[in-house]
Order: C-alpha cells, then structure tokens, then sequence
C-alpha cells in the first residue's frame, strides 16, 4: 500500500494535565486594561486568553522531563543532574567547558564581563536587548551587522537573519581585531522578526573570525530552529536530521551562550560552553561570584534535569515540523487577510507591520502599542509592542519614532493548538477591520530606562 501523506500538521503529543485559561467580557477587559494603565506588561496574566508576550520560559514541558525533575540530585557540588546536563550539551554542542547559568544574560554577564572592556566593539547580525546591554556596560560597543534584506520586511530572502560578510571584514579593517573581542552571531535573529541564518553564513562568518584570530560565539536561545530553517532552505540539507545540522553550526564557532528558556524547553536555566582553557577559568571565577558553584550556576538540580532531556525534544524533527508550521499558518491566515506582516515568517513569532494596519496614527502616539491593546481589548490576546514606546526614549530624555512599529506576537513551545491558532487569526483580523477607529497613546508617567515594562499611558480621545 502507498504511504499516505496527510496535509494536516498535526501537534506532536497528546494532552495529559491541563491548565484552564480565562474568558472573559469586552467590558472586564476594558477595565483591566484601564487598571494596567492601559499596558500589557502590567496586566494579570489570568485576565489574559492567549498569552504571546514571550515564547521565553513559558514552554509546556513533557512527561520525560517531569520524570527526570522528580529523579534530580539537588547536590551542592558534582550532581549526578549536573552532568547529565553537561552530558547533553556537549553531545549537542560539541564544547568542551559547560557553564550553567540561571538564564541567558547571565551567561551573557559572564562571557562579556571576562572577554570586553571600554575601546572593544562586539560585532553581531543583531544584538538582543540584554546581549547589547551586557555589552555596553563593559563599556564596549554594540555594533549590529545585519544583510539589508533583512530590514527590508517585504523581502523574500530564506535567510535573512544573516550577517553581512563584506560589512564584517570592512568593520575589522577599520576597527582593527585586537579591538573586537568577540564576533557573535544570534540564530535565529529576535530582533530581527526571528529570522535564520544560513550554515554558509555562519561558515563565513567562521572563516573571518579564525583569519583573525577573534573568538566566534553563538547566541544559540533558538538553535534548533534555526537548524528547520537551513533543513528546509539551504541546498544539501533536505532530509538531514536537525541534531546534526546543530552539530555542524556548533563546529564552527568557538563557543555559545544559550537561554534554556527558549529551545532548552525548560521555564528557566541557560549556558555558557566554549573551548578555550583559559577563558572557561576566568569565566567560571566570575560564575562562581555571580551565580553559583560550577556544578549548578544558579539553577535547580531539577532544573538542570529538564533542560538535559528539552534539548533533545527541541530537535526532534516532529516538533519543529509542528512548531514552525504554526507560525507559518498564522501568518498565511493573515497575509490571506490583507494584514501586512514581516515575510516570510520567522521561527517563533508573526511580527504585525502595526504602521501598516494603523497608518493614520503617527509614531509618536505609537501606533504599534495601540494596535497591541486593540488585540486585548477585541479578543484577550496579549503581544508586545516593538515600536516607539519600546525604543523611542532618548537618554537625553528627547523622544523620537523606532524605526518600525511592529507587534510581536511569540508563542510559547507546545503551549496552544491549532484552534487557538484559528482563534487568534480570528481576534487579529477582527481588529484590523476596525483600525481606522483606533487612537492614538499618551505616556503619563515612566521611567527613564525601559520604560515600556512600566510605563502608565491613556488614550487620545
Ligand atoms: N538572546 C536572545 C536572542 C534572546 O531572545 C534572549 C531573550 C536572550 C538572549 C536573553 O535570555 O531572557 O534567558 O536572559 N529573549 C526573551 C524574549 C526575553 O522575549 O525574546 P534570557
């Protein structure tokens, strides 16, 4: 008999516990979010239906790493949980040095506080807002090396996380490599709408490093989907399993930081590995300042426990079928709409073109932000906002527009079903219908950094 194919993607697993989420009336959402002086970040989470403010530590886990939690050693120095850990992040990695921390910037904190100092300048496609924050308090500079393609939302580049090879030797040039203490590259690109990067790409920027002599990392938070993407877009991979296409970006660099929070599948937890002798002891000399002892860097045994089996269920081939074909699914349903989105979609989120769907509101009433609540306000959904309340804030308390104004809706790993996806289509488009009744957002009091988390603002009537 012929296999049968199906074209239902269907979830990769059944459901054994259940958490219940919350209805709730237009009317009892309006007054949340009134309360919540209309922001989300300050919102209660159960006042929320569909909660895609992160896909960071607000995965589901499975029954294999309950089973390992209820198994842990919560030993202070060499538990058995520790290296199974490190067991599995050199299985997948291939380096020789694990360093566990409680969650990414801190391995972040770690790697530029031993690696950078004032005069340095750390070379990215696109730094994430703690990776640039941990660098620009060392006192070094960000600088962000992305291919144009990938500013460009409309752009149907398959790889357009990429880092820009040409601007990458010109910057070394003129830098000089003794100033530039690090080249990392992030897979895939968060703040570039989770975009991937290609393995030629991340060969390239390899190559320009060891000519060099500069140490390459990988900001590794979204590895095996990244791996998906070069499976499914880059010649010669069709077929090839994601371990070892993870396997293959991991030679290639001297080392990672990683939020577990993200393709670890755990809620919390992340990692410094790399190769060199001599950095892993002055990284573990500060890790055992900031974090903990080397055998568990601020995490858990039982936390160490669910990140060695969730790197693993991250790469099975099944999952990231299901995962990425979700965020795709969405995004046809609203490209479908006539609802302008960045394509094609990226690996963990639909990142809304807000200046598209609410043109008449000028930046600086920040139309991404007004979009995002409508999203609440119409169906109980919950994004974020990556706009002009976000990045708009200059330290000389001056203010202008981001450059885009988009909303990041990111979703959590084997969290939600593709009714709640149907749904969200459903919310998403309903709201858009009406964008043109929407207003804009005044600021009534912030803070003077990040000040989206807490910020308290009111409608322009
Ligand atoms: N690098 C990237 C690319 C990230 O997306 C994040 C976190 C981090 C580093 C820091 O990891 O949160 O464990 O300290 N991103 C989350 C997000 C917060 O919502 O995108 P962390």
């Amino acid at each position: 008999m012929n296999e049968f194919t199906p074209r239902t993607i269907i979830e990769p697993f059944r459901v054994r516990s259940v958490e219940p989420i919350h209805f709730t009336t237009a009317d009892e959402r309006r007054e949340a979010l009134e309360a919540a002086g209309f922001n989300p970040f300050q919102l209660r989470a159960e006042d929320v239906l569909i909660d895609l403010l992160t896909d960071s530590g607000t995965g589901a886990m499975s029954s294999r790493q309950w089973a390992g939690m209820m198994a842990s050693d919560e030993s202070y120095a060499g538990a058995a949980s520790f290296y199974r850990f490190e067991a599995a992040v050199r299985d997948i990695t291939g380096f020789k040095h694990v360093i566990p921390t409680h969650q990414g910037r801190a391995a972040e904190h770690i790697l530029f506080g031993t690696l950078a100092k004032k005069g340095n300048v750390v070379l990215n496609n696109t730094h994430f807002d703690t990776t640039r924050a941990h660098v620009e308090h060392t006192g070094a500079e960000a600088r962000d090396l992305l291919i144009p393609e990938g500013r460009d939302p409309k752009s149907p580049h398959p790889f357009k996380g990429n880092m820009d090879l040409v601007a990458l030797e010109s910057a070394i040039r003129e830098i000089g490599a003794h100033r530039v203490p690090a080249i990392l590259i992030t897979v895939t690109n968060n703040s570039g709408g989770g975009q991937p990067v290609s393995m030629a790409n991340i060969r390239g920027v390899s190559t320009i490093a060891r000519k060099h002599g500069i140490p390459f990392f990988i900001d590794a938070c979204r590895f095996a989907e990244n791996a998906w993407f070069i499976r499914t877009r880059e010649e010669g991979y069709a077929g090839k399993l994601p371990i070892d296409i993870a396997r293959e970006m991991f030679a290639l660099a001297d080392g990672c930081t990683m939020s577990a929070k993200k393709d670890g599948m755990a809620n919390i937890g992340g990692f410094l590995a790399l190769n060199n002798d001599a950095l892993a002891t002055r990284c573990r000399n500060l890790e055992i300042l900031t974090e903990g002892f080397p055998t568990y860097g601020g995490m858990a045994g039982y936390d160490l426990e669910a990140i060695a089996h969730g790197l693993y269920e991250a790469l099975q081939p099944e999952y990231l079928e299901y995962r990425i074909g979700s965020i795709a699914y969405l995004g046809r349903k609203l490209t479908d709409a006539g609802i302008p989105i960045i394509e094609p979609t990226g690996g963990h989120a639909v990142y809304l073109d807000a200046g598209g769907i609410a043109p008449h509101i000028p930046p600086l009433e920040y139309p991404a932000w007004s979009v995002n609540n409508a999203l609440y306000l119409t169906g109980g959904v919950r994004g974020v906002e990556i706009g002009t309340v976000m990045f708009g804030l200059q330290p000389d308390g001056t203010e202008k527009p981001a450059s885009r104004e988009l909303v990041r809706l990111a979703f959590p790993r084997r969290v939600y079903t593709q009714s709640h996806v149907d749904y969200l289509a459903e919310v998403i488009i309903e709201a858009c219908s009406r964008a043109a009744d929407l207003t804009g957002y005044r600021i009534v009091s912030e803070s003077p950094v990040l000040r989206h988390f807490t910020a308290r603002l009111e409608p322009i009537t």
